[in-house]
């Protein structure tokens, strides 16, 4: 199994011997309760680089509220558990003085593709996470960075982030790993009920079939309205978007002109989901 390192000065020296090797470096920035879709990302990062780096971080610059953080699952040891069988090199879990020193007055924010959607709802989130995933970046040097288009506005942000910064790394985004059900997993889906889960399993079937209608050359605004019926009927309380987007600006669209993702937030049960899928160009 790979080592935890929790300090950056050992994960530099490790890092160094792998540079004088000539070997290529992944990264796979995570909060830790690791599932599936992580797994996949690590998996991804495996295939393409020599030596992968897997961080977790539960960052307290990118949650909105103190609840939230606190209660924000922390399982370190079945973390480590579910990458001993994958082929990862380190597991970096830096202490809060690794990221945020004393002292710390910095701050990344990416405007434009941040302030909409997620950072509408949740303000300061995405500057939270532009300034530890470019700390994130400049520590462990890796040449490739791995994300889920599960969070795909966040993808967005930290590919504007590297290329405005000039961080010489390549982010590379990964499809969202779905539940049989085709929920999209993720750590929250742990706080839901059985019939919360059972409910939220019905976003994915509304988003595919606004998705195919739109395909079918139908405006956005009328299929938006009877989702959002659709979805208050599932069970979900105050869906916070239901919006169609370009990929690249994540300018709004009334139809799929251009490559066009369908992006929602919304809450089932006390518990805020988000989801996302692309839609084809007309
Ligand atoms: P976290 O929520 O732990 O997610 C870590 C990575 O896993 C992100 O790139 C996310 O998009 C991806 N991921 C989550 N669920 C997924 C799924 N169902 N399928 C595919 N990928 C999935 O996102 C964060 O942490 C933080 O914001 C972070 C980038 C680590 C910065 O703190």
């Amino acid at each position: 199994t790979a080592p935890i390192l929790r300090r950056l000065s050992d994960l530099r020296a490790r890092h160094a011997g792998w540079i004088r090797a000539g070997e290529r470096v992944a990264v796979v920035p995570t909060m830790g309760a690791l599932h599936a879709g992580h797994l996949s990302l690590v998996e991804a990062a495996c295939a393409a680089c020599d030596r992968v780096i897997v961080t977790i971080f539960v960052n307290p610059r990118q949650f909105n509220n103190a609840a939230d953080l606190a209660n924000y699952p922390r399982t370190e040891h079945r973390d480590a558990e579910k990458l001993s069988g994958l082929d990862v090199d380190v597991i970096y879990v830096p202490g809060g003085d690794q990221i945020y020193p004393e002292g710390f007055s910095s701050n990344v924010s990416v405007s434009g593709v941040s302030d909409v959607l997620e950072g509408e709802f949740r303000p300061g989130h995405f500057d939270g996470v532009a300034t530890v995933v470019a700390k994130l970046f400049l520590q462990t040097g890796a040449h490739q960075a791995f994300f889920g288009q599960k969070d795909f506005q966040q993808l967005m942000v930290v590919k504007r982030m590297a290329r405005d910064l000039d961080i010489p790394i390549e982010v590379i985004g990964c499809p969202t790993v779905r539940e049989a059900s085709g929920l999209a997993m993720s750590s929250r889906n742990q706080r839901l009920s059985p019939e919360g889960l059972e409910r939220a399993a019905k976003l994915y079937p509304i988003m595919q079939q606004v998705a195919a209608r739109l395909a079918g050359g139908e405006g956005f605004a009328p299929l938006a309205a009877e989702a959002r019926d659709q979805l208050n009927k599932a069970g979900f309380k105050d869906t916070e978007y239901f919006d169609l987007r370009c990929e690249e600006h994540l300018q709004l669209l009334q139809y799929p002109t251009r490559p066009a993702r369908l992006l929602v937030a919304s809450w089932m049960d006390g518990i805020r989901l988000i989801d996302n899928i692309a839609v084809d160009v007309l």
